[in-house]
């Protein structure tokens, strides 16, 4: 069994929403920064040889939004990943710096590399000669696109571990199913938003006339062409996918399917218009409808992200971690020895708890539901068990992987499956002070014959499927 680590509680606020909006804010930031090093080099190398008089203009503008957006926000909220992590799964985080740390340590290297040769441009470059600004470009342009295909390894190894499952290599780790056509789509939006920005900055020059900023423009567009091919890459994406995450995402979760309809949606709208008004008819946008596709575009990664997050579930890391932090292989021996005997932390408020099996039960839900469920709040079990008798509810979360496959199954002894009920039962009562134990064997018994049907294995998603038919039928 696997240590147990504090994690924080943030209230109505489900834990895996704070690191989703963190890292959103990040992956977008980030992903811009790598685009726009691509696009100040095809600026630069513009200017050079002739071919846009203003380029060389542009290039000092765009890159001083460029250092303050990816240099101060985009490290600041990298590092808010690291902090939020650790509190919200340390056991994902720290899988994710066991099997890969040379390939991290490489990963901050580039990064280093970057942020020198970024910082030398802006502190230099009115000062160096054409081809150093290039050079000092390029390095940017270079270091920012590895750190995203090294992060990209890791990252897709949580949904597509792939051959790594049985050889524990660090190649078949990193160059999994999805790494690919995750890389190349990244890439491809790194470019787009990185036109999109451009965009506004250009609409917001005060030294170039409306003409150059056209011709600029039509420049800048050209980066949004590679859009036409993330159709493709997107059913290459859900091709590699496991079959069951592709489920949720094509249907069997309501959440996943909105947000992946607002992300495709809000995609094709910018592809659209981009591809149609800006590359095609070379029109003129102004600073709002530029601003409006950018933020059309931190939809699409918003609705992207959470998807492709949430179709983990119920793993953080496939087939090796739950997203509550217990591995697969645990589940049969905490039926056994329950999941709170390793769990030396007290709950917060310690002495609300009317008894002690309430009091249990608030620790086994801290441990096995917390990180996507709270209580009352978003998600929250007192809601979702609201129709429910006693009897149903110690029922569904006996199988709770047949409940809803997209949830591991119940890892603790009968005695902490009661108390669970009891604190959910408490807490939908509006927490009295008084509370009665449930000491009654037949109870426990019942439990346990049921967390024996449930099986310890993971659920089974095609069954699932047919039995929610049936009783569709
Ligand atoms: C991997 C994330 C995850 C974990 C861990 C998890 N759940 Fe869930 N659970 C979900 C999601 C997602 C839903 C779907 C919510 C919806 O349909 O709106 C859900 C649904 C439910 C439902 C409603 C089921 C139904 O058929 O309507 C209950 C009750 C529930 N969970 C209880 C629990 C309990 C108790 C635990 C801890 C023992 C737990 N869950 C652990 C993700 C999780």
């Amino acid at each position: 069994m696997l240590d147990v680590f504090p994690v924080n509680d943030y209230g109505p606020i489900m834990p895996g929403l704070v690191m989703a909006a963190v890292a959103i804010v990040h992956v977008f930031l980030a992903q811009f920064a790598v685009g726009g090093g691509i696009l100040l080099c095809y600026l630069q190398w513009l200017g050079m040889t002739g071919r846009n008089p203003h380029a060389r203009q542009f290039v000092a503008g765009y890159f001083k939004v460029l250092v303050l957006i990816s240099f101060v926000l985009g490290a600041l909220t990298g590092v808010g990943i690291w902090f939020t992590a650790i509190q919200v799964s340390p056991h994902t985080i720290g899988s994710m710096v066991q099997n890969f740390h040379w390939l991290w340590a490489t990963e901050w290297l580039f990064f280093s590399l970057e942020i020198v040769s970024g910082y030398c441009f802006y502190r230099y470059h009115s000062r160096l000669s054409d081809n150093a600004s290039m050079v000092l470009l390029v390095i940017y342009a270079v270091a920012s696109w590895m750190s995203l295909y090294l992060i990209n390894g890791i990252l897709s190894w949580q949904l597509t571990p792939g051959r790594w499952l049985e050889t524990h290599t660090l190649f078949d780790g990193f160059y999994n199913p999805s790494f690919w056509p995750s890389l190349l789509f990244r890439t491809v939006v790194a470019m787009t938003l990185a036109s999109l920005a451009a965009c506004v900055v250009i609409n917001l020059m005060t030294s170039v006339d409306r003409e150059a900023k056209t011709s600029l423009m039509n420049r800048v567009a050209e980066l949004l062409i590679p859009m036409v091919i993330m159709p493709g890459l997107g059913l290459w994406f859900l091709a590699v996918m496991p079959a069951d995450s592709r489920s949720w995402v094509l249907g069997g979760s309501p959440a996943m399917m909105l947000f992946l309809n607002i992300s495709i949606g809000s995609s094709l709208a910018i592809g659209a218009y981009a591809l149609l008004g800006l590359v095609l008819q070379r029109l003129f946008i102004n600073t709002a409808t530029a601003g409006l596709l950018l933020l059309l575009a931190f939809g699409a990664t918003a609705g992207g992200e959470f998807v492709r997050e949430g179709s983990r579930k119920p793993y953080s890391v496939r087939h090796v971690l739950y997203s509550n932090s217990i591995r697969p292989q645990d589940v049969a021996q905490m039926r056994v020895v329950g999941c709170t005997a390793n769990d030396p932390y007290p709950l917060r408020n310690d002495s609300i708890y009317p008894n002690d099996q309430v009091r249990l039960g608030g620790k086994v839900f801290r441990r096995q539901c917390s990180v996507c469920h709270t209580v009352e709040g978003t998600n929250g079990v007192t809601e979702l068990t609201g129709a429910w008798d006693t009897n149903q509810c110690r029922l569904n979360i006996a199988k709770l992987q047949h409940t809803k496959p997209f949830m591991p199954p119940f890892a603790g002894t009968p005695q902490e499956l009661e108390a669970l009920v009891q604190f959910i039962n408490w807490s939908s009562a509006e927490r009295p002070e008084a509370w009665r134990e449930n000491t009654d064997p037949t109870d426990f018994a019942q439990i346990k014959t049921w967390l024996e049907e449930a099986g310890t294995a993971p659920g089974d998603f095609k069954q699932n499927n047919k039995r929610r038919q049936e009783l569709i039928r």
